[in-house]
Parts: C-alpha cells; sequence; structure tokens
C-alpha cells in the first residue's frame, strides 16, 4: 500500500511545526484581506447595514438595497477552483480552501472563504497550515453524547477561525442507508434521530465561533458509485421520515448559514434544481432562511436551478455568473428571485457575526486541539466483544503483548477525498487524493506505556499473515489493528475487510487464545473471525489523540461507553442492496481519479423503495434478520440493571431507573424506542431519545428521557403534514435496540 508515512512522536511534530508557523500576531493594516476585514469602528450613520445592533434580515435588507446588479451577482457563485485544481487563478484574498467569494469592500462586506472540515479543517490555508484530525462523524455519534458533539464542531469553528476562514463546508448529514459509501466516516447515523441531533449539535458548535456552519449533502447523496447522476428514487413519506427528518431536526437546531445541495438527483431531478426538495421542503415548510451553495460543480442549470432554490453556485460561473445576469435582466428570472439569494447570502454572514467579529488569523494551538480530539475519541470507541473479560487488560500484570497490524506501531488512519486533513509533517499543501494518510499517534507507544515497563511489547506489520501468527504465538495477548480505508469518490464492493485482513485475524487467533482485534474502520465490516477471537473494539477512525484514547480503554483507564450508530450486518445478502447499485468491477474506484467521477455509471435509478423507511436496523427487525451487531449495541467494563418504566399519559416523556451492578464507574446510554400504531404500517421500532448516564458503581438513578411529539408522528402526504394516528404506542428502554428490557404501552388520541 502506497502511504504517507507519518511523521514521528507528535510533540516534537508539533514543536516543529510551532517554530514554522508564523507567530500570533494582529494583522496590519496592509496585510488586512477581505475576510478579515476591520469593522470594529464601522460608520454606522452612512452604512447602517454594519450596525450589529439590527437584526440580520434588516441589516440584509439595507445592504441588497445598495448594491448594483454585478455586486449581487458577485456574491452567487464562487470564485472558480482555485486551489483545488492545477492551472486554476487563486484570487488575492483566497485563503486556500475549496471556496472563495469575493467581499464587496465599498459597503465593508467581507470575502467568504469556504474550508472543507468534515473532521477537521482541510488544505489549512496558506500560513497555518496545522489543522486538529479529530475522529470521525461516526465516532462522534458513536458516543451519544451531544455536548461531544458541539465540542467536535467548536474544534473546526476555532481552528477555522485560527486559519482566517469564515465559513466551514464540514457537517455531514446523510444517512448511512448504504454501509458501504465510502463517505460513511463523514457521517453520523443510519438513524435520523440520532443524526440530526449530533450533527446539529456540530453545526452549533461551529457557528459558535462565529464560522458560518453548513449541513450537507442534501439529499439522498448516500453512496459514492456514481454520485455525480444517479437518480435516487423514494416515495415521499419514507424520505421525510428518513433521510429529510435527519436534516429537518439539525437544520431546526443548528440554523446553520448554509445547506450544500447535493450532486445526486431525486427523484428525476437533481438535488440542486429540485423545486420539491429546496424550495417546499427546506424553505417553505422547514422556514430554512439560509443559503443553498451546489456541491462542487453540482449546478446543472441557470433558470432551473435558480427558481427550483439554489442560492449560489460552487465553484465557478458555469450558470450562475454571466447566465443568471442575463437571465435576470430577460426576466426569466425575477430580480426578487437574485435579491433573496442575496438576501439569504449576507443575513448569514450578519447572523453568524462573520461580519462584527472577522477571524483574527493566528497559530492553531495543536494540543489544545489534540486533548480535545482524544476526549471524543474516548467515548467514540464500542467495546463489541468481551468474551471472558479479557478486558481491561491489567496494568503491570502482562508479561508480554504481541501488537499487529497496519502501521499500529506509528499511526492511525484518516478518512480519504475532501474530508482527509494534512497529516502533521505530510505534505504542505494538501495530500494526495486517493492516497491513505495515517497520523503520528503510536497505539504501540501507549501500549507500552500502560503495560508497564516489565512487559515485553513485540510488533508485526501483518503483512504476512504466517509471521505475524508466528509472534502472536510467543506473547501472552495478541492484539491486533486492522484498518479500512475508504474515501470520498468510491465505494467498497463489500463489508469484507481488504489486503487479506480476514485472513490475518484467523491466524494470529488461531495462534493465541488471548486475542483481541481492534478495527479502525469508516462504517460496519463483516468479521467473519469473530466467534474465534476474544475481544472486539471499533476505533473508526480515532484521530489525532487516538493511541492514547485506544490504550486508556484497552486497560480500562476509561471505560467503554460508546454505542453503534449503525447496524453491522453479518453478511451483504442481509442488506436491502445486497449489491452497491451500479458498482461493477469496470466502475470499481473510479471516482478515486478526481472529484468529478467522470468515469463512473451515468444516469441509473439507484431504489431506495426497496427499504423505504426501513433504513439500517428498522430493515433487520422488519425483516427477522439477524445482524453481527446490532444498532445501539455496545459493551462497557461493567453492567447495568433497568427498572420501573413510566411514561406520563400523553407520552411526552419516560422515566425509569437505571443502575450500575458492577464494580467499576461507567456511562450508560439509555434508550427508548417506539413501535407505532399498527394502522401507521411501519413493522418495527424506532429511536425516539435516549440519554447519558454516568453512574458510579453500585449507584442507580433515576432519569426522564423528553420524547418530541413528532417522533410519534407520520408523515401524510396528502396533507403535506405530520400526524399522529390513534392508537397504542409500545415503549421500550433499555441499552441496545435489540435488548430493551422495559416497555409499557400508552393509547394516544390522534392528531
Ligand atoms: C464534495 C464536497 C466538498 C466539495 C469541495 C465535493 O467533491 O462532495 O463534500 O465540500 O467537493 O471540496
Amino acid at each position: 500500500m502506497n502511504v504517507l508515512r507519518p511523521a514521528s512522536a507528535f510533540s516534537l511534530c508539533m514543536a516543529a511545526l510551532l517554530t514554522l508557523q508564523s507567530p500570533a500576531q494582529k494583522p496590519t493594516a496592509a496585510s488586512v484581506r477581505p475576510t478579515e476585514m476591520n469593522t470594529s469602528k464601522p460608520d454606522i450613520k452612512k452604512q447602517p447595514w454594519l450596525n450589529p445592533a439590527l437584526d440580520p434580515d434588516q441589516r440584509a435588507d439595507l445592504i441588497v438595497h445598495e448594491m448594483t446588479l454585478d455586486e449581487k451577482i458577485q456574491l452567487v457563485h464562487g470564485d472558480g477552483w482555485g486551489v483545488l485544481r492545477v492551472g486554476a487563478e487563486v484570487a488575492p484574498g483566497h485563503n486556500g480552501g475549496a471556496g472563495f467569494v469575493p467581499g464587496i469592500p465599498r459597503l465593508g462586506l467581507p470575502d467568504i472563504n469556504l474550508a472543507d472540515s468534515a473532521v477537521g479543517a482541510r488544505m489549512a490555508a496558506r500560513e497555518s497550515r496545522y489543522a486538529t484530525l479529530l475522529p470521525s462523524v461516526i465516532g462522534m455519534a458513536s458516543s451519544w453524547d451531544p455536548e461531544a458533539a458541539r465540542l467536535y464542531g467548536s474544534v473546526i469553528g476555532r481552528e477555522l477561525r485560527d486559519q482566517g476562514y469564515n465559513m466551514s463546508i464540514g457537517g455531514g448529514m446523510d444517512l448511512i442507508r448504504e454501509p458501504r459509501n465510502g463517505r460513511n466516516f463523514e457521517y453520523a447515523s443510519e438513524d435520523p434521530i440520532l443524526s440530526g441531533i449530533m450533527v446539529g449539535q456540530l453545526a452549533m458548535g461551529v457557528q459558535d465561533n462565529h464560522i458560518m456552519g453548513d449541513i450537507k449533502h442534501y439529499v439522498l447523496n448516500d453512496q459514492e458509485t456514481g454520485r455525480n447522476t444517479l437518480n435516487a428514487i423514494l416515495d415521499k413519506r419514507s424520505m421525510q421520515e428518513t433521510d429529510l427528518l435527519s436534516f429537518q431536526i439539525g437544520i431546526k437546531m443548528a440554523k446553520p448559514a448554509g445547506v450544500m445541495c447535493s450532486y445526486n438527483r431525486v427523484n428525476g431531478d437533481y438535488a440542486c434544481e429540485n423545486n420539491y426538495t429546496l424550495n417546499e421542503v427546506l424553505k417553505r415548510d422547514w422556514g430554512f432562511k439560509g443559503f443553498v451553495l451546489s456541491d462542487w460543480e453540482g449546478t446543472h442549470s441557470t433558470e432551473k436551478a435558480a427558481l427550483a432554490g439554489l442560492d449560489m453556485e460552487q465553484p465557478g460561473t458555469n450558470w450562475f455568473g454571466e447566465g443568471l445576469k442575463k437571465a435576470v435582466v430577460e426576466g426569466r428570472v425575477p430580480q426578487t428571485r437574485l435579491d433573496d439569494m442575496v438576501h439569504r447570502i449576507v443575513r448569514s454572514m450578519f447572523a453568524t457575526g462573520v461580519v462584527d467579529e472577522p477571524p483574527v488569523r493566528r497559530v492553531v494551538d495543536p494540543f489544545r486541539g489534540r486533548d480535545d480530539a482524544q476526549h471524543i475519541e474516548e467515548e467514540s470507541i464500542v467495546l463489541l466483544k468481551n468474551a471472558d473479560n479479557i478486558l481491561p487488560l491489567a496494568p503491570g500484570q502482562i508479561k508480554s503483548i504481541a501488537i499487529i497490524g497496519d502501521h499500529a506501531d506509528s499511526g492511525v488512519l484518516s478518512g480519504g477525498g475532501s474530508a482527509q486533513v494534512d497529516a502533521p509533517g505530510g505534505r504542505p499543501g494538501g495530500s494526495a487524493w486517493g492516497t491513505p494518510v495515517y497520523f503520528p499517534s503510536s497505539p504501540l507507544k501507549y501500549v507500552k506505556e500502560h503495560a508497564g515497563a516489565t512487559a515485553e511489547i513485540s510488533f508485526d506489520a501483518g503483512t504476512d499473515p504466517k509471521a505475524a501468527a508466528k509472534l502472536a504465538k510467543s506473547a501472552q495477548v495478541a492484539i491486533v489493528f486492522v484498518t479500512q480505508w475508504m474515501s470520498e469518490g468510491k465505494d467498497n464492493a463489500t463489508l469484507s475487510l481488504p489486503n487479506n485482513q480476514d485472513v490475518l485475524v484467523a491466524n494470529v487467533a488461531a495462534a493465541n487464545p488471548n486475542t483481541i482485534v481492534v478495527l479502525e474502520t469508516g462504517g460496519p465490516v463483516s468479521m467473519p473471525w469473530a466467534n474465534n477471537v476474544k475481544g472486539i473494539v471499533e476505533t473508526w477512525y480515532p484521530g489525532i489523540g487516538g493511541a492514547q484514547a485506544i490504550a486508556n480503554v484497552l486497560f480500562g483507564t476509561v471505560n467503554a461507553t460508546g454505542k453503534l450508530p449503525v447496524t453491522f450486518a453479518a453478511t451483504e445478502s442481509d442488506l436491502p442492496h445486497p449489491q452497491v447499485p451500479g458498482l461493477t468491477a469496470d466502475t470499481r474506484n473510479n471516482g478515486m481519479s478526481g472529484n468529478a467521477g467522470r468515469r463512473q455509471p451515468h444516469d441509473f435509478p439507484v431504489d431506495y423503495n426497496v427499504e423505504g423507511m426501513m433504513v439500517g436496523y428498522k430493515w433487520f427487525q422488519a425483516k427477522d434478520k439477524q445482524p453481527l451487531f446490532p444498532f445501539g449495541y455496545g459493551l462497557s467494563y461493567t453492567t447495568y440493571a433497568y427498572s420501573g418504566l413510566k411514561l406520563d399519559r400523553a407520552a411526552k416523556s419516560a422515566t425509569f431507573a437505571v443502575k450500575n451492578t458492577g464494580t467499576r464507574d461507567g456511562v450508560e446510554i439509555a434508550q427508548v424506542y417506539v413501535t407505532l400504531p399498527n394502522a401507521a404500517g411501519e413493522p418495527f421500532r424506532k429511536l425516539v431519545g435516549w440519554k447519558r448516564l454516568a453512574l458510579a458503581a453500585g449507584a442507580e438513578q433515576t432519569v426522564t428521557v423528553d420524547i418530541d411529539p413528532l417522533y410519534l408522528e407520520i408523515f401524510d402526504t396528502e396533507k403535506n403534514d405530520w400526524q399522529r394516528l390513534a392508537g397504542d404506542y409500545r415503549f421500550e428502554v433499555g441499552g441496545s435496540s435489540a435488548e430493551l428490557p422495559l416497555h409499557e404501552a400508552v393509547t394516544l388520541s390522534s392528531r
């Protein structure tokens, strides 16, 4: 495998970086660029829209009124491919990120500098290259901790500010319908409520830092194969109750500046010119006040897109430059529509504070970022198997450990594509598309630290399963690190681990009865060896603090608390789509050559009506299939008992007690599910709420989980509204979607 070698010790690296970067300083007049425009003393008599005391819509009205037609047009498209494409022009104020929209200095309006930042800032600008690699979004969602999600967003927001950006284009919200999707590590969950809440909190964390946030890719961009033209087909009710619901929750919560429409088609129309999803649902029904920006070259028309609700073309001017100007002059796109686009953009700038509190460039604090990343990863790790309580390993008592597998001596894996954060010490200006990047966070080092001086720790890269097995045989415990590299632009054809790693694990497990597998994967994988190993730990892509977090969980310094936000199917044949639609030997990985994936299959349907609203665990329940590991599942080093469920009469909350029945302090994620009355035609239970509960050993706590009434409703397509059916609602409570010891039925009237 062609990899970028990680640099050595983190601290050495950081020290080197800190000396390389320019020191923190206030911008001088000459160095001030429009993004950072100093608006501290605006003349609000002359330019009343710069008065922070006014409401953002009022400010937007005032400034739009002053703009010429050309200025308006300038704001509704990007400035070109910039640094993303060799040879493309890079404007003076361009910060080196994925997108740039020049501001209007005469009106005091700053540039918009957009940065990819799904799991940390990508291509981290010209003067401050270092950015913190956070754990995957799917990992963050495994914490089920809204505070961790907020922290996640705040790391991104803080570092973007430090680097001179004022808009994030992270916020991956697509549902994990397809477990082999290459971008699942950028997304949260297969459940719309968990996704909506966690990614909504993430976007809030970004915007807390006066950075415009974004939620993407709207909508049904649920696989990479053929993503630029595939037609996602799904009936409206199912769409509303699944993929749209996650966006609805997150957008309502975070009020993000931007929503990025996706590449694919939705029921025939491209997502960036889809009147139903943009105008009717997002803007009219949900009251979204921000702006819709297209994914990079996801715009396909001028009039149709403008009239359907697209507000900004990215990254260039194929459709919304001169073409839009002409359409407005000729009356094909009303002037009021152009004004609405501009209003949405500038009101978002005022509302998030990018005008009043412009970013001040300074060196990113790598240590603070690393600590935050480690904390989030400690909550993200999911303990999947722990036979004979092999974990936690007892520090100072183990004589020998064989560490085996992909870069486990030196680094942890990260996800690829536009989410790729540059590795410290790696290639300046961005890592190559299509190449796995490992970050300098050494599991071997931290396992050694925990195991104690007398333990003998050996390492084998795992490329030869026989050699690895030989080493494993000589040790008391074998820990095998297996990886699955995923990236934007490609899906995996199967759920299997790549590069012969199933054989590696099988060989090691046959040689050593005390084998523990640590997974670094982008999403669910199959595990044909699951019965033959004692421990299985899912760490996703662990981020820059990953190795410490992994060692802390392996040795029990931190209890395992994460729970799966996705179902792990035992085999592809149990999935609604046993094969990824459109993925053949010919089309496989074709998107890896570049962003547009031109050699991918074109214009083919992906029929999501197969599963409809039965995404993930709902499919497995309705079809009575046994997953390898169910949604919501995760073990701990302690145990919990549930008792005394009570629903209030309107089913607005569930109250119950949870007791830590083991000998260690822990954190339980208590989950509440509902099955709707039969008339709903939804033959599955669905998540409606949860709580993370810290419980000392032996402690018991009574908790109340609020239930949003919306989650008990179904979408009535005739009324175009949500509706509650009369009947019996069965509530169940427990620690996993498949283990719910408490239940109570409540009869509710229609609404
Ligand atoms: C991706 C987006 C990304 C954009 C800019 C596209 O290929 O789908 O998620 O924000 O590129 O890099």
